[in-house]
């Protein structure tokens, strides 16, 4: 279906509407079974690309019951999902990119913050997406064009200008002790010239809080499609702006009210002009 200046027609909106209902129900089952399971005796901890990059039993519960779910109800859609990967299927526009379980080194130390990311792509566009933080009963949505929410209130990013009132956000890439690029120069370089950094330890969560003006904006490097998707919708429909860093690796980027990402791209840019210099 073709979209106008407005977006898509309002028969496909209204399909969407009819499928965020469905996420809706899910990732508040899922949430449920992460709350229920925090500080469980015993959980399954492994460990994935390096040594501090982590998978709970719960991680691979949760991706089980969206796998099912979606399995059950749109059984033409592709998923990618972090723990199960791609399953492609043919001749679909839908696409799901799920990260069932984002915050998961915090879930395998106990400390409550975590979130869910669920977000569908149609003709590889991102059109819905959802970040549920059951801690809090936080639900956070989005559908392409129609602006976003939290818990069915609208949000809207900040309307800070000035870096040095801006509380922003960042995390630290998997491959921190293996690769130099790993933030921690970006990451000195902002903290003088900001209120305060945070390292929440879910990106999801951090960006959804930039969606609803909490945080001022969140840069950071080597993510994955299944951190970002459902959150960079919610910036984007919540009037702010991401602004991928192209030549880095994975997904890089900024995020913000426009004024503040522009600003924290200008800032990193900056970092690496003088890296160059010296180097
Ligand atoms: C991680 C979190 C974290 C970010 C990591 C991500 P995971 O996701 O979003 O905040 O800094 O690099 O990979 O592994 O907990 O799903
Ligand atoms: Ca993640
Ligand atoms: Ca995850």
């Amino acid at each position: 279906m073709p979209i106008n200046s407005n977006g898509y027609e309002p028969e496909k909106i209204a399909q969407f509407q009819t499928i965020l209902q469905d996420v809706k129900r899910w990732v508040r089952e899922v949430g449920k079974i992460q709350r229920e399971n925090l500080w469980k005796q015993n959980l399954l901890i492994e460990t994935k690309s390096s040594e501090v990059d982590l998978v709970t039993e719960i991680d691979k519960l949760s991706e089980e019951y969206f796998l099912k779910a979606i399995g059950e109800n749109y059984p033409e859609h592709s998923i990618l999902s972090e723990e199960a990967g791609e399953n492609e299927k043919t001749g679909t526009l839908y696409r799901w990119i799920i990260d069932p379980l984002d915050g998961t080194t915090n879930y395998a130390q106990g400390l409550p913050i975590f979130a869910i990311s669920v977000a569908l792509q149609y003709q590889q566009e991102t059109v819905l997406g959802v970040i549920y933080v059951p801690m809090l009963d936080l639900l956070f949505e989005a559908i392409k064009g129609q602006k976003a929410y939290v818990n069915g209130k609208r949000i809207k990013v900040g309307a800070k200008s000035d870096l040095k009132e801006c509380l922003l956000s960042t995390g630290f890439p998997y491959d921190q002790a293996q690769n130099p690029d790993n933030n921690t120069n970006y990451f000195s370089h902002f903290v003088p010239l900001t209120r305060g950094i945070r390292r929440l330890g879910s990106a999801a969560y951090d960006l959804a809080n930039v969606a609803a003006g909490i945080l001022d904006g969140h840069w950071e490097l080597n993510l994955n499609l299944w951190d970002v998707a459902a959150g960079f919708l919610l910036v984007e429909e919540a009037g702010g702006k991401v602004i991928l860093l192209e030549d880095k690796r994975g997904v890089s980027f900024v995020a913000g009210n426009s004024v503040v990402a522009d600003k924290i791209y200008q800032e990193i840019r900056s970092v690496d002009k003088k890296k160059q210099i010296v180097s």
